[in-house]
């Protein structure tokens, strides 16, 4: 199996960046950072990728005239630093299905929720948060899962499940779930490090590990 080259997209404070840096230093996740990029310049995502000394890169489809343009320039970025697995952290745009494509069963993201509930179009950040409190459930998580065509509906690679408490508020129960979020999602990617994980139909299956 090759090293794992990961690009990893995303849009915000990057705290599961910073864990998948973490994980990678303290030798637990097999697995190099080659570049970081963020549709957002003031991201801080990007100045955590500096600060390690990771490639950081703003790109955003309002530099470019259309959707296909923008497309090239990820896919030159990517083919340039041999990426061969992308991460999304927080990403707040859908990738094209051409990239989609290219990348096929090799790109993968975190929610904060047990998909197939609370995700889809509108289910982003404290939202998912609000709406579970609201749903009255008593238990939510964490879904790392591969990115297709359609939002937050790829094959679920890990889940975490954490109780919903009475006295949560959305907020408390973001930073519980946050806390799970940063432990899976390189447990999740030293899987495909370790390269055990099959696709079959959508549906993701753990190999035991070769021993
Ligand atoms: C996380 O809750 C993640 O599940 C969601 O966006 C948030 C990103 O947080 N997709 P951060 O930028 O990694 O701190």
């Amino acid at each position: 199996m090759k090293k794992l080259k990961l690009l990893v997209l995303a849009s915000g404070g990057g705290t599961n960046l910073q864990a998948i840096i973490d994980s990678i230093e303290q030798g637990k996740l097999n697995a190099e950072i080659k570049v970081v990029v963020s549709n957002n310049s003031n991201a801080f995502a990007l100045e955590r990728a500096r600060q390690h000394n990771i490639k950081a890169i703003h790109l955003s489809h309002k530099m470019f005239t259309t959707p296909e343009e923008f497309d090239a320039k990820l896919l030159s970025i990517l083919k340039e630093n041999e990426v061969n697995m992308i991460i999304l952290a927080g990403y707040m745009k859908m990738l094209s299905p051409t990239v989609v494509r290219v990348y096929k069963n090799r790109i993968i993201n975190i929610h904060p929720a047990l998909l197939p509930s609370f995700g889809g179009p509108g289910m982003y950040g404290i939202h998912v948060h609000e709406a579970v409190i609201n749903s009255g459930a008593k238990t939510t998580g964490v879904t790392v899962h591969l990115v297709d065509e359609v939002y937050d509906h790829g094959a679920i690679v890990l889940q975490e499940a954490i109780p919903v408490l009475d006295s949560d508020t959305p907020e408390t129960l973001q930073q519980r779930v946050l806390e799970i979020e940063h432990k899976l999602y390189s447990q999740a990617i030293q899987l495909f490090a370790e390269d055990r994980i099959e696709i079959s139909e959508n549906r993701s299956f753990i190999k035991k590990n070769p021993k």
